[in-house]
């Protein structure tokens, strides 16, 4: 619903829009907002949602072709737990089954302004629990985006993925703050920080991550992508992929660079994973660098696993067919909970090449430290760390 006074100013100058520019200024109507915040987009330079207003969203955004636009979200935008609406009405992906509540795209488009989006995940962990199918909404997709900003915002108990960044380019993440906790004995599953698929120039920094799933995953053809400073608290790590999942692509991840990463209490902290086998894709993942991280409490501080999904026959007998190559660990310290600190697992016939490993110190619980690698012949200061590779063929 608009707000009365300013609604009347708003679509005053609606009416020489041609001429002025328009502000408008949303508030709560008690029932579904989405469709006021819809009407506002579409006919308004700047939104604003003021710091004590709650927009209640309870059916799907598409905004997935805005041009020069700016949500001014002060306040919070709540996703409406309406869990069988959300599971059959969501926008969907063939990529891995994701839905999403809201398709955020198009031209030079902003949103910032220090406010929130609350997920209301708790519902959604509870179901989960007991419907381990149950279709899961992503908050907010930046979808078909060019030159995307979001800045200075909170994002509260995603009911899945956080952000899915999908076909994208020029995309922006600065100053976000990512929770998804349970409060009851069912986890917060799922629930990656970030998403990149089929996207390019993507930048992501000075955010602070809790959640149950990876902090930032690579997904299929990734590009000129920037992670910087982060703080990834509980996660599966910083992954690049998985990749080489479907038989019908070929993945590309490249040009990649995570650095200053503080990653505690997590299953991993550098991580590239591609399946092996029979019927799977095929791919290449190609300069990477993961750089300046303090691991704490990490299960697998560093790992490279081409066999990833795969049991050890067939990946024996299929290896990966995604390829791996001009890959940089440099300067990661910290602790691990396993006394593998450092796992670089290759499939056979050089499907890993220039590994590189630099100024590595990590300590398994006991203060003693296995890094182990196979199918590859590592370079760096770090390379007498590693117990001798072993190689098959
Ligand atoms: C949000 O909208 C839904 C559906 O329109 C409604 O059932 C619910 O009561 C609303 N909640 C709030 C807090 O406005
Ligand atoms: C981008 O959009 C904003 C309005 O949100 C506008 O002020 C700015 O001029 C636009 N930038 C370009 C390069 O068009
Ligand atoms: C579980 O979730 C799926 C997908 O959202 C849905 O089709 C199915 O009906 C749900 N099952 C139950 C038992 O609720
Ligand atoms: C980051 O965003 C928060 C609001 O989420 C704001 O309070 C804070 O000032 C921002 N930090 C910077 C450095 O802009
Ligand atoms: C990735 O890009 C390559 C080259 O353009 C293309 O062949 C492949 O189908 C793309 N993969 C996906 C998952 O879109
Ligand atoms: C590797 O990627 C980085 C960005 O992560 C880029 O600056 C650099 O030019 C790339 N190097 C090569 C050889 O492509
Ligand atoms: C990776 O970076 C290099 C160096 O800047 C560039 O030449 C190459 O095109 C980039 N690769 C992709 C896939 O964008
Ligand atoms: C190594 O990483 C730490 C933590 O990010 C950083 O403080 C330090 O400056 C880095 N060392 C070098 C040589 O870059």
């Amino acid at each position: 619903m608009w707000d009365r006074n300013i609604a009347l100013s708003c679509f005053a100058l609606l009416a020489a829009r041609s001429v002025a520019a328009a502000d408008c200024t949303l508030a709560a109507s008690g029932s579904d907002d989405a469709p006021a915040f819809l009407a506002a987009v579409a006919e308004c330079d700047t939104v604003i949602i003021p710091s004590d207003t709650t927009l209640n969203v309870s059916t799907r955004l598409d905004m997935s072709t805005l041009s020069d636009t700016l949500i001014d979200l002060q306040g919070t935008i709540a996703f409406y737990p309406d869990i069988p609406y959300w599971s059959g009405n969501a926008f969907s992906f063939d990529f891995q089954d994701a839905i999403t509540a809201w398709l955020l795209g198009g031209t030079n488009v902003t949103l910032s302004g220090g406010g929130t989006l609350d997920g209301l995940g708790q519902e959604w962990y509870d179901e989960f629990a007991s419907n381990s199918s149950l279709l899961r909404p992503i908050i907010l997709t930046v979808y078909q985006g060019d030159g995307v900003t979001i800045k200075d915002i909170t994002m509260l108990n995603g009911p899945m993925w956080v952000n899915l960044v999908y076909e994208s380019n020029n995309v922006v993440y600065d100053n976000i703050t990512i929770t998804a906790a349970s409060t009851s004995d069912n986890d917060a599953k799922n629930t990656d920080g970030w998403d990149t698929y089929r996207c390019d120039n993507i930048v992501i920094q000075n955010s602070i991550i809790n959640n149950g799933d990876d902090c930032v995953s690579f997904k299929p053809n990734s590009t000129n992508i920037l992670v910087s400073n982060l703080d990834c608290t509980g996660s599966h790590g910083i992954s690049v992929g998985s990749l080489g999942q479907y038989p019908e692509y070929y993945d590309i991840v490249e040009n990649v660079t995570a650095i200053n990463i503080r990653m505690s209490n997590a299953q991993n902290g550098a991580r590239i994973k591609a399946w092996a086998g029979p019927d799977v894709g095929s791919g290449i993942v190609r300069n990477i660098t993961f750089q300046n991280f303090i691991e704490s409490e990490v299960d697998n501080p560093v790992v490279i696993d081409q066999c990833y999904m795969t049991d050890e026959d067939a990946c024996a007998e299929y290896p990966s067919n995604t390829y791996i190559a001009d890959i940089y660990f440099k300067n990661i310290t910290g602790t691990g909970t396993d006394s593998v600190v450092a796992s670089i697992d290759c499939s056979p016939d050089g499907r890993c090449l220039n590994v590189n490993v630099d100024d590595l110190s990590l300590t398994g619980p006991d203060g003693d430290a296995e890094y182990v690698c196979e199918n590859l012949e590592l370079s760096g200061n770090a390379v007498d760390l590693f117990s001798e590779c072993t190689y098959t063929s």
